[in-house]
């Protein structure tokens, strides 16, 4: 994407001003001030300090309502943010003539039997794996009685759930978070030596919550079209932030019922992670390879934390559940509590979570 279009931007704190400028050699230029400036954000010191620092993102702060854009509007903040991610935190934006994965049949399902390197090879260089047959009918049988029974007694506001409004404006059931704190199953599940393995191929240290950042939730695709967070547009799982803490870490889906275009599957993009894909990078990139993943029940899909990934409207029924077991570096528990997540500030905002990331018509 060329950014030549970018106007200047201001951010405004009570102890600073400073402008961005895109430079006609492709530079971007920071000044004092927030004179010329088409649109000025301010915020506070400890606001810019979590966004510049990659704690909190600017999307997170807008629903916080921490940021008012006067003039201007949050597209073109939106617009901004990979260059400035860029610029304060060195992350590349993605480019997809600049990732090669033809060494990678993108296609292929691994399975338990190989090995630790191979697995590490693939998922390394791609972002996500897929493990065929990781868990048994019975075992997937088991848990999902008990995601029936956890659906059952969960509640709107119960601070347990996420939920979405339907076709007939129901609210409906979209996704149960610290599951194993209420089944043994789930948290049996989630401290498997199978799971715990494909958790810490990144790295040994990665460890997995069942008490901070939603514990293990289980995602319950909705049928139709829902308002809300069920059909999750294109994100990372640091879109709301922690990416300075949180990534690279490893998310586990296990595949409870398994996933199809019908029952809303998992799209995702191959070797983004890592990077910053534009706001709406879809219509403004071309090339970029998008893979669909279909699964068995059983079947487990990892996928890295900040790969550009989204749970598109299911083609029919619906139902998909994926049991979802996050690894984090250990510095998360020194500044996430129990309780806490970065999600905390979408709960209960989904539907205008939502509206942020979906496209203008
Ligand atoms: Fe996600």
């Amino acid at each position: 994407m060329s950014p030549l279009s970018l106007d200047p931007i201001a951010f405004q704190t009570p102890s600073a001003a400073r402008t961005y400028r895109w430079e006609h050699d492709g530079s971007v230029s920071e000044t004092d001030g927030v004179e010329g400036a088409a649109t000025v954000v301010s915020l506070s010191d400890e606001a810019w300090a979590d966004m510049t620092g990659q704690i909190r993102t600017f999307i997170n702060l807008q629903l916080s309502g921490e940021l008012t854009i006067d003039p201007g509007h949050f597209d073109q903040l939106a617009q901004w943010d990979p260059q400035l991610r860029l610029l304060h935190a060195d992350i590349p934006i993605y480019d997809p003539a600049a990732v090669d994965l033809s060494a990678f049949d993108l296609e292929r399902v691994f399975t338990l039997d190989d090995s630790d390197d191979d697995l590490r090879a693939f998922f390394t260089a791609t972002g996500f794996l897929h493990v065929g047959g990781v868990f048994s009918e019975a075992e997937m049988a088991a848990a999902n009685a008990e995601v029936d029974r956890l659906s059952v007694a969960a509640k709107p506001d119960d601070n347990q759930s996420w939920w979405v409004t339907d076709e007939q404006d129901n609210a409906v059931l979209c996704r149960l978070i610290y599951t194993t704190q209420r089944s043994d199953v789930l948290a049996a599940l989630q401290c498997d030596p199978r799971t715990e393995r494909l958790g810490t191929l990144l790295d040994r240290q990665l460890r997995s919550p069942a008490d901070r950042m939603e514990g293990a939730s289980v995602l319950i695709k909705v049928p139709g079209r829902t308002r809300g967070l069920s059909n999750i547009p294109w994100h990372q799982d640091c879109g709301m932030g922690g990416h300075a803490i949180i990534c690279p870490s490893t998310a586990i889906g296990i595949q409870l019922n398994g996933s199809s275009p019908d029952t809303g599957h998992l799209r995702l993009v191959p070797g983004s992670h890592g990077q910053t894909l534009p706001y709406l990078w879809e219509r403004q990139l071309h090339g970029v390879p998008v893979l669909a993943v279909n699964t068995e029940p059983g079947d487990v899909v990892l996928h890295v934390t900040d790969l550009m990934h989204a749970s598109p409207e299911p083609t029919a029924g619906g139902g998909r559940r994926t049991m979802y077991v996050d690894f984090y570096p250990p510095a998360l528990w020194d500044r996430v509590g129990p309780g806490e997540a970065f999600n905390d500030v979408v709960r209960s905002r989904t539907q205008e979570a939502a509206a942020l990331r979906t496209p203008a018509p």
